[in-house]
Order: structure tokens, then sequence, then C-alpha cells
């Protein structure tokens, strides 16, 4: 098995007969909404949304049992059809044997090109892929064909990609009934598709949507006739992969300008024989597409169809258009490692893109992100592309309900969240916990603590009472703001929100005093415990959230806030009797009367609350959850070995531990207990060796999430349905596996951390066991391979980690800070290790010298260096803010970074 290999900077990289790699699937995607996955044998789909397929919607089956490719053909007097992307039954009978032609994959951000030499034919072809970044809605193959022989060679060239051309609910549920729909005719350079009707779950609707495939030999040449369907080609026993039109006389290509309608349609161009002299080329582009009107689809494909410059310099636009888009880069001691972060930095632009439910393996959803993604997007989002994140983060807060839970259907535009008709009550219990994690990192950056005061409106359907009642007396007419009892928008603070949300959620406790689990934490397979079961870890995450939301509070006072003004309902959460901390009945109560009071509207009068008092109240919460847990959750097993118990199942039974099936461990309750701090500096090192014990797992690249629980445990959640060791059933699932590394940088366990980053990375960038391009993905299963590839919240997660925890590089309330965690090992030869980054809206790359090249447990800040100039400061790892602002936006500010 071949690697493959990085080819320059942008980490492109070349990967030889990539096609005897199953599963493989690359993304093209502009952000204008076109969206396609493309094989090494121009398999996968294309579409801008669920009801707008250009290409029929594939899974990942699909990938190698669908014979519909973006396929072209070389047809030659006498000898077998030739397909240039190797989609004949004649190259696939050959795949395994010494005939096999030689093939390479070469690829970089948003662009693919596969080439492949036919020794028989005496033909080189090489098919480069693009969807244009200038936003033009089509995707683009450029095909070029040489003559690699001696003699000449002549061939009928013919593109024959079908088209799909509406809703992938109908790819089963009526298939034919809505090929009844297309209206097909061929153009002078194409064919298009103009289906009468929509059949989707939106009801028959007239159809808006044209479709088409266009192209010219030579950027120029129309196609001189075509196959607009797809039984016109392939005949009667035929297919796709050897259609019946290349032999039988009765299937004769049709003119420009005829029609055909009620069939599946087929983008069959037939372009004029050619003649190759030996080393001679021609080259064939097709624009693959969609329009509003025909028109404007042709005058869109026509710019590159009618130009190869056109079509080159967009090639070269859209390679640098993405590529400065990644604005983190690393220069350590492992150069693939710094060509495999490339890709991660890259992937969060692509979740914006596709969500979470348009590539082969998501083959989940119908498109949208779930509330956890939007915020953890934006912790990508706010290191690369800061501007633009405070109003982003300020309208995603509009999605948060008075009971502290939220919007879970999240509309399409900044801020918009639809309310919930189809009365799918399910309150996902970890919500709470990410908006405050994201809002800190984006204070910490900016040292906008006034943001916290920032007024704005709260979201209302008739869910109600943490989805445990409904206000049967909304009215979704009325909007879905929430009202006061005068009937007018409520605002409360950025503030507010987060106490809301993180107060109720320490109130809303099951029988073991920890924070039920209710509809999942964010372990979403941990769907099946709503009414006793209780998720420690995520009782943990809020502990920390308390005392965050506390620091950041001392801050505000810090500023001269020393009073804030909050909704009169929530005097009831701001208890100063601690007592009722360890009545559970209490704390329900208490929840309940505040659920009651906000469950319709609100009263709209504010109380004013001491600074002081609330940064008390919220630091006593944390700390009893923190005694809490480990007073209660502590275990030790019969191998003598210690973790927390992080979950109760709807038995109300505790779910860790030694059982008759086996030993019960779970990653995520281990995570969030280090995290918070809940963990002792002894436990976290009990923790890691029992981790290391049970679910360290070399052959699947690190840390399992969970170990065989042995049994379809009904009582906790689904995930035990799947097979061990595939997705949240004990594969090694990178989010939570890199948040395990994140927590142990943060409380300083650096070898253990980086030892878990490093196995992910190793195992990733082996292609002969993971199986996936460059990049992570969401995670491995038993068998080593990974799955899931680009559309995961780790990339996230581990571009935060890697930048802010092993780097060091660090916002303090605006200020900056280099607290680099990088071993001896990560270092260069010269002993350097460098960064580029922006911060403050300013580019800088840093350079950590490390010249005596020093273990991390023995270096320090010594000198900063900035811009030639040696920086004082009090602190000798800070950068002030005020000294930041003053530098030039548009330069690269140089730091070195001393370390002794
Ligand atoms: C996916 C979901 C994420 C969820 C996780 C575990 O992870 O997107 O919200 O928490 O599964 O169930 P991802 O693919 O983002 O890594």
């Amino acid at each position: 098995m071949r690697q493959y290999h990085y080819l320059n900077e942008s980490a492109d990289f070349i990967l030889e007969d990539p096609e005897l790699t199953s599963y493989l699937y690359f993304p093209i995607a502009n952000e204008n909404g076109v969206m396609a996955s493309v094989t090494p044998s121009l398999h996968g789909d294309n579409k801008m949304g669920q009801n707008t397929y250009l290409l029929a919607p594939v899974s990942v089956e699909e990938l190698h049992n669908s014979k519909a490719s973006r396929n072209f053909w070389c047809i030659m007097e006498g000898k077998n059809p030739w397909s240039v992307v190797g989609n004949s039954s004649n190259q696939q009978a050959n795949l395994y044997k010494e005939e096999k032609e030689k093939t390479y994959l070469r690829a970089g951000i948003m662009w693919q090109e596969v080439e492949r030499i036919s020794a028989v034919y005496g033909l080189k072809a090489k098919v480069l892929s693009i969807v244009p970044a200038s936003g033009e809605t089509v995707e683009l193959m450029k095909v070029t064909i040489e003559n690699i022989g001696v003699d000449s060679v002549t061939f009928t060239p013919i593109a024959a990609i079908p088209l799909y051309a509406r809703s992938a609910d109908n790819y089963r549920d009526h298939r034919h009934v809505t090929s009844l729909l297309h209206r097909i005719h061929t153009t002078d350079y194409g064919v298009i598709v103009n289906p009468t009707l929509t059949f989707d779950e939106r009801g028959h609707k007239k159809n808006e949507v044209i479709y088409g495939v266009l192209g010219t030999a030579r950027g120029a040449n129309p196609p001189v006739s075509f196959y607009p369907t797809v039984e016109g080609f392939i005949g009667e026993g035929g297919s796709l992969e050897q259609p019946r039109a290349f032999y039988s006389k009765n299937l004769i290509p049709m003119a420009a300008g005829e029609s055909v309608a009620g069939y599946e349609a087929l983008g069959g161009l037939v372009f004029e024989n050619v003649t190759l002299k030996g080393g001679e080329e021609a080259s064939y582009t097709i624009a693959m597409g969609y329009g509003n009107t025909e028109e404007d689809f042709k005058k869109e494909a026509k710019k590159f169809l009618l130009s190869d410059k056109a079509f080159d310099d967009e090639v070269q636009y859209t390679k640098n258009y993405w590529n400065q888009k990644i604005n983190i880069h690393y220069r350590t001691g492992n150069q693939e490692f710094d060509y495999f972060m490339y890709w991660v930095n890259f992937q969060p632009m692509l979740r914006r893109i596709y969500g979470c439910s348009f590539l082969p393996h998501h083959d989940y959803g119908k498109g949208g992100r779930g509330w956890r993604d939007l915020w953890q997007d934006c912790l990508a989002l706010l290191m690369m592309n800061p501007s633009g994140v405070r109003g982003m983060l300020h309208d995603n807060f509009s999605g948060i309900r008075m009971d502290g839970t939220n919007a879970t259907i999240i509309g399409t535009k900044q801020g918009e969240f639809i309310a919930d008709r189809n009365n799918i009550t399910r309150v996902w219990m970890d919500h709470g916990v990410w908006p405050l994690l994201t809002t800190n990192l984006y204070i910490n950056h900016s040292g906008d603590i006034r943001f916290l005061l920032e007024e704005i409106t709260y979201f209302k359907d008739m869910q109600a009472v943490r989805g445990e009642e409904k206000d049967t007396k909304y009215d979704e007419g009325l909007g879905k703001r929430v009202k006061t009892i005068q009937g007018e928008q409520y605002q409360g603070t950025i503030l507010e929100h987060l106490l809301l949300q993180n107060l109720t959620a320490f109130y809303d406790v099951g029988e073991h005093n920890h924070i039920r689990l209710r509809g999942a934490d964010w372990n979403d397979a941990l769907d099946m415990a709503k009414e006793r079961g209780e998720s420690v870890a995520f009782t943990a995450a809020y502990a920390l959230n308390l005392m965050t939301l506390a620091e950041l509070l001392e801050k505000l006072e810090e500023h001269g806030v020393t009073s804030v003004l909050l909704a009169k309902e929530m005097q009831i959460l701001l208890t100063e009797d601690i007592t009722c901390f360890n009545d559970i009945e209490r704390k329900k109560d208490i929840l309940y009367t505040y659920c009651k009071q906000v469950k319709e509207s609100v009263s709209g009068q504010k109380v004013e609350v001491f600074v002081t008092n609330l940064v008390r109240n919220l630091k006593n919460k944390s700390e009893w959850i923190k005694d809490h847990i480990r007073n209660e959750e502590w275990l030790t097993n019969a191998e003598g070995f210690h973790w927390f118990n992080g979950y109760y199942d709807n038995h109300g039974q505790r779910v860790e531990g030694d059982f008759a099936q086996g030993v019960r461990m779970i990653l995520t309750s281990q995570v969030f207990t280090i995290m918070s701090g809940v963990a002792t500096k002894e436990q976290v090192k009990d923790v890691i060796r029992a981790a290391d014990h049970y679910l360290y797992e070399e052959k699947m690249g690190g840390y399992r999430l969970n170990t065989d629980f042995n049994e379809v445990k009904l009582d906790l959640g689904r995930m035990f349905g799947f097979a061990y060791g595939q997705k949240e059933n004990g594969a090694v699932f990178c989010h939570m596996a890199i948040m395990y590394a994140n927590a142990l940088y943060q409380r300083g366990f650096i070898k253990e951390g980086y030892h878990v980053i490093d196995s992910l990375f190793r195992h990733c960038n082996d292609f002969s066991v993971s199986r996936i391009y460059p990049g992570i993905p969401e995670y491995i299963a038993e068998n080593g391979r990974a799955l899931y590839h680009y559309l995961t919240g780790s990339a996230s997660w581990l571009l935060l980690t890697v930048l802010t925890e092993m780097f060091g590089i660090k916002g303090r309330y605006g200020d900056l800070y280099f607290e680099p965690k990088l071993l001896l090992e990560q270092f260069r030869q010269d002993g350097t290790a460098k960064v580029e980054f922006i911060f403050a809206e300013k580019s800088f790359e840093v350079t950590y010298q490390n010249s005596k090249r020093l273990e991390v447990s023995e270096y320090q800040v010594s000198k900063i260096i900035l811009d030639g100039m040696v920086y004082e400061s009090k602190d000798l790892r800070c950068i002030r803010r005020s000294d930041i602002l003053k530098l030039s936006n548009n330069q690269m500010h140089l730091i070195t970074v001393v370390l002794c």
C-alpha cells in the first residue's frame, strides 16, 4: 500500500492507484451553495441542498456500487471503449490484473486531478475537477488527453454524466414518477433538464431550478451530437459502464435543438472525432450545474467553456482563494504534521459549507447544523477569521429559551432559529455548556468584556419547562421571541442568557443530584435514559462554566461594573441558601417554580444584583458540584484502577466500574472531570493510568470512547446497538479524544496530551491503515479505518488545542500570551518551532527559539523580540493589547520568543 506524498507548502498531495482504496471521496464546493463529492473514479454527487441534486445523492456504498459517474469516453475503431476515469466494465475487470492502468490522484484544497495512463491505447488522460470559488453555480471538469505513443490515435470523445435533477427524497420514493417530470432538450453546447414540478415533502410545486451539462472541445468547439437520456445511451441490457450506444447502430445521438420528455436524463455530449499524433493532446471542458433560468446557467458555464484561459485563471483563483483563507501555519520538527494541520485548519470551512449532511458518510440529516456544532464551529472562526464573529455570537444567543434550553432547528441565516412544530421535544443537556466556552474564548481574544452586557431577545416556541410542558397558548404567528406580559419583546443581556443556561442546569438534577441526561449529552447516541439518566460528565462541565462565569464577572467588576440587571424571575435561581444544594427535591422545586413563571411570558421587570454577590453565588455552586462529584463518583475497581463514573442509566444505576460483562469506562467522564478541575492532580494521574489500560488502542490511533459494555444497553442509548468499535460505541471518536488532549494540556500533563494528538496524527497520516486523505475524521473504527472525513467538530478542537495549548498562543482579556507546551522533539533541527496566526486582526509569525534544545519542563520564556526590538513587559510571556493595536494591519509581524 502506497502512502500519499505532499507536494508543496499548500499541502497538495499525490496518491498512486487511488481507486484501489474504497470509500475515498473528496470535497469540492463553493460559498454559493454548490457542494460536490468526487472520488478517484469521478463518482460522487453534486447538490445545492436536500431538494436540489444535480447528480444523484450518494452514501458511501454507492461510491462503489453506482455506475453513475462523471464519465468521459474515448471510442476507437476496433477497440474496447476507453473511459478516462476507469469506469468501463473492461477496466473494472482488469483492476487487479497486470493490465491495470496506472493512476495518480493529485489534490489540494478544493481541487482534484486524476491521471490515467493506458499503455494499450497509448493515451494519458488527466481530469481536473473544481467548483469555481468565484461563485458560479457549476462544477467544472477539464479532460486533457495526450497521445503518449508514437503512432497517431483517432477517437470519438464522449462525456456521459447522468443528470438526476431533483430532490434527494425521490432517490427511492417516486424515483420513476419524478423522471416523468423531466423536460429535457439539447442546445448548442449540451443538455438541459427543466423538471416541471418538484415532488418532495414540501408538496408538489412548480420547479424553479434548471440543471444541465454543457461542454466544449479545445476551449471553443461545441459537441456535434447528444445523448440526452440514459435509456437512449445504455440501450437494452447495457449499463453506464457498458453503454450499448457504442455497439449498436440503433442508438443514434440527437442533434442540437431537440426535446425529449419524461426520462432519466443524461449529459451525453459527443465531440468531433479527433486524431492525435504522438505527443499531441486535446482538451475538453465540461460545466455541470444549476441556474434559475437556462440563460443564467449557460452564461455562467460559457465563461469557462469558451476560453481555456478563463478556465485556467479560475483554477488558479480557486486555489489561491482557499489557500489564503487558511491563515494558521505551523513549522515544527515534523513537516508531515504541519501539512496535516493545514488540512485540519481547512475542515471547519467545509463544515460551514456542507453542514453535517452533505458528504457521502454523512448520509443523515437534510442539511443544517446542530446547536452544538454552531458554537464549536465558531471556535475555529475565532482563530481564523475573527472579524464578524462578534455579530455571529451575539445573534446565536437569540436561540436560547427562558428556561435555559435552546432552539434545536437552526435556520440558514445567521441568528435564525425555527420553532419546533413537530412536537419532538428533545433537550440535550450539554447544550448549555458550549456558548460560554466560545464566548469566553472570544472575550479573552478580544478583551471585549462588555460584550456580556449587550442585550438580545430570547427564543420562544411551544416547548416549555425544559421540554416537559407545552405552552398551548403559543402562536407562531406572533413571532418567535419571548414577550413581556405587556406584549413587548423582552431582552436580556448576554450575561443573563449565559447565567440562565448554567443556573437552570444546576437545579435540573436527577436522583443522584447530578444534572439529568434528558435527551442526551454531547454523545447524541446516549438517548434512551430520558427519565432517570444523569450525566456526571457534563455536570462537571457545568461546574467549570459556573466558575468561568464568576471569573468573567470579576473582570467586569475590575472594569467598574459593580452590579448587573437580571430578570426578576431569576432571583429564585440565585438563592444564597446553600443548604438546598444537597436537597434534590428543593432543587427541582426551585427550577419548576422558575420555569413556570417564564412559561408563557415574563414580567419584564429587572432586579439589580451586586456582582460580588453573584460571583460568590456562582463559585459556591461550582465548588459544591466539584466536591459532590469528587466524593461520590470516584471509582476504584478490582484491578486497582481509579477513574470517574460519568453516567447513571434509566434505572438510576451507576454506569461505570466493574460489571459481570466486563469493566466499563467512558472517556467523556474523564475529560470533563479533568478539564473542570474536579479531578485533583493525583486523580488525573490515576485516570491516565486507567485510560491507558482500558481505552488506549494502538491499532486505532488512540483512546476509545468507551470499553465494551457487552450489552445492548437499552436503558442508556442507541450507541450500544452499534457494533463495538464503531462510532459512539467504542471507536476512537476524535472529537472526545482531542478534548481529552486539551484537558490534559490545560492541567499541565503535557507529554500525555501530546501522546493523544500524536497517536491520532500518526494513525491518520498512515494511509495504509486510515485510508483517508489528509485531515481528521470523525472516528477511527475497530479495523483502523477512518470514517466520516472532513465534517467533524474534532477539526475545530484540534485547531484550538494545537494553537492555544501545544503552541500556547493565548488571549487573556485581549493581551497576547506565549505559553508554549512543545516537547523538545517538536522543535526543528535548528531549535525553532514557528506558527503564523491572526490576533487582534494583525498577522503574526512567532518563532519559538529553543537554542539550548531544552525539554518542555526545563524551558521558560525569557525574552520576546517584536519586529526586531526587545519587548519590555512585566510579564515576560505577554504582549499587551495596547501595544498590539499600535502595530500596522497590512504586514506580517515577526515575533521571536526566546526559551531558556
Ligand atoms: C458528531 C456531532 C456532534 C456530536 C458527536 C457525538 O460529532 O456532530 O455534535 O456531539 O457526533 O455524538 P462530529 O462528527 O462533529 O465529530
